[in-house]
Order: C-alpha cells, then sequence, then structure tokens
C-alpha cells in the first residue's frame, strides 16, 4: 500500500507535465509557430499599428491621386524592418517556420512596396497586405 502512494506521488505531476506539453501542440495549429521571445510581440504590435495605418490611409482617400504614398511607404519600412528584428530571433525548435513564413510575408511587403512606388502608383497590393498575416496566423486571429 505504501508503495503504491509512492507511485501516485511521481506519476501524477509527471503525468501532469505531459498533458500541459500536449496541451500546447493542441492550442496552438501545426502551421502556426510558438515562439518564447518576449519582443515578438512588440514586433507584432510594429505589424498591426502600420497595417492600420497603410488601410487608414488607403480608406481615407477617395481615389489614387490623394493618397499620401509617404505614409503607405515609412509604414511598409516599418513592417519591414521589425521583421528583419524578429529573424534575428531564431530558435532552434521553431526557425525553420518561421523563417519560411516570414520571408513570405516581408516578399509580399516588398511587392507592394514596389508596385506603390510605380509611376502611377499602384496600391492594389498594400490593400491585400492585412491578408498576409495569415501566413503565420492560420486559425488563430484575424
Ligand atoms: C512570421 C510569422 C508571423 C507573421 C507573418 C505575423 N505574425 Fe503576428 N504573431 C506571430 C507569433 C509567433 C506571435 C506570438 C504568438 C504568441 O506568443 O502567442 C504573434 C502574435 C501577434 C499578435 C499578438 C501580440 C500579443 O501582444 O500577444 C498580434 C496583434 C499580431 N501577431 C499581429 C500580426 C499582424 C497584424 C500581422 C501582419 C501584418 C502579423 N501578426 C504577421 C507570428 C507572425
Amino acid at each position: 500500500m505504501k508503495r503504491h502512494y509512492k507511485f501516485v506521488l511521481i506519476f501524477v505531476p509527471m503525468a501532469l507535465l505531459i498533458s500541459c506539453a500536449e496541451m500546447r501542440k493542441v492550442t496552438y495549429p501545426p502551421n502556426f509557430v510558438y515562439i518564447e521571445k518576449s519582443d515578438v510581440k512588440n514586433t507584432m504590435s510594429v505589424f498591426a499599428e502600420n497595417i492600420f495605418e497603410i488601410d487608414r490611409v488607403l480608406q481615407g482617400a477617395k481615389s489614387d491621386k490623394e493618397i499620401d504614398r509617404s505614409r503607405i511607404i515609412a509604414a511598409m519600412d516599418s513592417i519591414l524592418s521589425a521583421a528583419s528584428h524578429l529573424d534575428q530571433e531564431k530558435t532552434e525548435t521553431n526557425h525553420r517556420v518561421i523563417d519560411h513564413n516570414l520571408d513570405i510575408f516581408r516578399q509580399s511587403v516588398q511587392q507592394a512596396r514596389q508596385m506603390a512606388q510605380k509611376t502611377p502608383p499602384n496600391y492594389y497590393l498594400a490593400g491585400q497586405l492585412a491578408g498576409q498575416c495569415m501566413a503565420c496566423h492560420k486559425l488563430r486571429r484575424p
């Protein structure tokens, strides 16, 4: 009876630990990368802030001529520099997935930037950028 009690003492906490690890796997969809870096949040707020800025500029204009291109480009540049910062925060467990998705995302931003720089400017891709957050955020967040 005493031995059985000891078994419970060791086994139950172990089982709890394992199920917590399993829980995390379930909470995050397989294609969503979990990084435990405190400044991911800062990077993401830069992303969000500037995506809002781009939408604000685009939606506030009645025609392409009214669009302040410098604000669009500045917002994209902030996103790109925040993205390259996040790129340096690689961890062994997830860097390949983050890298891959971050590359896709950056290419989208760079393409949108090139289109916006054209004469006359084309803001179509700029307006589509918010959808590109889905590269990482699939089921989790809009
Ligand atoms: C390369 C992958 C990747 C891309 C692309 C990406 N995110 Fe994230 N995002 C993450 C990760 C990883 C987290 C952290 C999730 C966690 O720790 O719970 C996160 C979290 C967030 C959060 C929550 C931050 C917090 O305070 O908890 C917001 C808001 C966010 N992202 C917005 C965006 C927006 C807007 C875009 C598009 C402009 C975007 N993300 C694109 C990977 C990405």
